[in-house]
């Protein structure tokens, strides 16, 4: 069975990396060779990005700055962790990728989708997600839970509008490509959110 490059995707605090923690126990129990990474970062020129975007103070990036900064972490993480990992035939499960550029840079920052989609073409090469699990839940149910956890990034500090274009726009982009997405509730209870989990990778098994 040849690998599959998955992303988990949605808001501060909607429960990605909990999923990923789940996905990745559970393919590594069907015996699959799997490799959990994140973005921005998965290598350490691409987590010093990360540092830099969450965390700068005085002087905040502009826009395209942001969204170049994005990418440059991108193309490092493709080349050194993610395309090696598929080309051996194992499994990708990644904490957000470039459905957060077009939802975040693009929706609610205002960054056209448009320029967003041209450097996707230049950096990444065709190469696009399998499947994209949206983690979906109103934004203040996430921030409360991210502000439970204690001091915000520079991104959390955003107001509640922000918060609202991120989500739909990750939802504006599950409803062009339904077949490659797989939108969870994830207002749910732990365990529902799991059953979901399981349901999405018994289908994966069922038809491959
Ligand atoms: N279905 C759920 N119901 C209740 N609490 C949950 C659920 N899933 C995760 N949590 C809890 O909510 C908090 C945030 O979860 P998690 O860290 O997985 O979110 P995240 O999307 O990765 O956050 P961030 O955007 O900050 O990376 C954690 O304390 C986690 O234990
Ligand atoms: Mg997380």
């Amino acid at each position: 069975m040849a690998g599959r490059f998955i992303t988990i995707e949605g808001g501060e605090g909607a429960g990605k990396s909990t999923a990923q923690t789940f996905l990745v126990d559970r393919l590594e129990q069907r015996g699959l060779s799997v490799v959990q990474t994140r973005e921005p970062g998965g290598t350490p020129l691409a987590e010093a990005i990360r540092q830099t975007l969450l965390s700068i103070e005085g002087e905040a990036p502009v826009e395209m700055a942001e969204l170049l900064l994005v990418f440059a972490a991108r193309a490092q993480h493709l080349a050194k962790v993610i395309e090696p990992a598929l080309a051996a035939g194992k499994w990708v499960v990644c904490d957000r990728f470039t459905d957060a550029t077009y939802a975040y840079q693009g929706e609610a920052r205002g960054l056209s989708s448009g320029v967003i989609s041209q450097l996707e073409v230049l950096v990444q090469m065709g190469r696009r997600p399998d499947t994209i699990v949206l983690m979906d839940m109103a934004p203040e149910v996430g921030m409360a839970r991210a502000r439970s956890r204690g001091a915000l990034d520079r991104f959390e500090r955003e107001d509640a509008a922000f918060y609202e274009r991120v989500r739909q726009g990750y939802l504006d982009r599950a409803k062009l490509a339904p077949e490659r997405y797989v939108v969870v509730d994830a207002e749910q209870d732990l365990s529902s959110v799991q059953r979901s989990l399981d349901e999405l990778i018994k289908r994966w098994f069922d038809v491959s």
